[in-house]
């Protein structure tokens, strides 16, 4: 869909990059020519990922274990990116933490453990490079990756509803703000594109290819990776700098079918519940 070399003198931090589609948009970045950075709290699945991409399609990944929910790890880290090769020119906001949960059974640390990489990491990471471009001159572009529930609340899935709901507000505040430096931001919502750690929190038990008629998908399908790829390629493009402060939902229509979130996990028993916990710690200690 792009021509080689689109990306070409492009330097690119996808948060998250080590696994899932933080992984799958690095590497199509890394295709397109872009030198791409990925960060996550598991050093030896970044380096694995990184030497996986770059046996493959050649240029450079480097990689940096970094918690996003310490501020200071953070700044420390763009500016190790800065001092490495200049200033980033792109930014993916792609680390998230999540679980199904009742609400009334969340603990504190529970919440917190899900506010602190989305919302308070996504923010940390943007605020680092922002301030650097705005110092430094220079344009950059932020894509955040969220999800329809930022528009009509995420039963089940509270924290990460309201924390992604906050870095769609981020994206509104700052596209306005910071428009006058060249700094884009934007934001894609993703229906279901199954990925191995977001399905074994979100619907523990289920094939990856998920029921999609229980799923009410009008296209009956989940997601291609390759076209969520192509619109987080699109909106790193040159082509499209006027546009700036977008969530764009790419999830075959079920926002506007039914809503696309969780409302349905209503008619669970306390026992299922139990049984879903289980599996989804489980998938928490692997
Ligand atoms: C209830 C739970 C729980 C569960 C953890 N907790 N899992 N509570 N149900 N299933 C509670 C713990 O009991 C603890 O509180 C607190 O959360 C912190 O747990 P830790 O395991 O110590 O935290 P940590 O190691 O930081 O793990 C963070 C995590 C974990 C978010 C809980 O799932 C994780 O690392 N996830 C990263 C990958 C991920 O989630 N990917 C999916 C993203 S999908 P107490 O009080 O007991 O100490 C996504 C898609 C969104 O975001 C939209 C899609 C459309």
């Amino acid at each position: 869909m792009f021509r080689d070399g689109l990306l070409k003198g492009k330097r690119i931090l996808v948060t998250g990059g080590g696994t899932g589609l933080g992984k799958e948009m690095a590497e199509d970045y890394l295709r397109l020519g872009a030198e791409v950075y990925i960060c996550g709290r598991r050093k030896h699945v970044l380096a694995e990922t990184a030497k996986a991409l770059m046996d493959k399609h050649g240029g450079s990944v480097k990689t940096h274990g970094v918690d996003i929910r310490v501020a200071g790890a953070v700044d420390e880290m763009i500016g190790e990116i800065w001092a490495d090769g200049g200033p980033l020119t792109g930014l993916v906001n792609n680390a998230a933490g999540n679980f199904i949960s009742p609400t009334k059974d969340l603990s504190p640390k529970g919440f917190d453990a899900i506010a602190g990489i989305v919302f308070h990491g996504s923010f940390y990471v943007t605020h680092a490079c922002g301030k650097r471009w705005i110092e430094g001159g220079d344009k950059g572009s932020v894509i955040s990756i969220l999800t329809t529930w930022v528009w009509n609340g995420g039963p089940f899935t509270v924290p990460s509803a309201m924390s992604k709901a906050g870095i769609n507000i981020m994206t509104q505040s700052l596209a306005a703000e910071w428009g006058q430096y060249g700094i884009r931001l934007n934001s894609i919502a993703p229906g279901p594109f199954p990925t191995k750690g977001a399905w074994e929190r979100l619907s523990p038990g289920q094939s990856l290819e998920g029921d999609t008629s229980r799923e009410g998908i009008p296209m009956g399908r989940v997601g291609k990776m390759d076209e969520l790829k192509n619109l987080a390629t699109f909106l790193m493009a040159d082509g499209c700098e006027y546009l700036t402060g977008q969530c764009i939902a790419i999830d075959g229509g079920s926002y506007q079918a039914g809503g696309g979130n969780f409302s349905r996990l209503s008619r669970l028993s306390e026992e299922e519940w139990d049984n879903m916990r289980d599996m989804i710690r489980s998938a928490n200690e692997k």
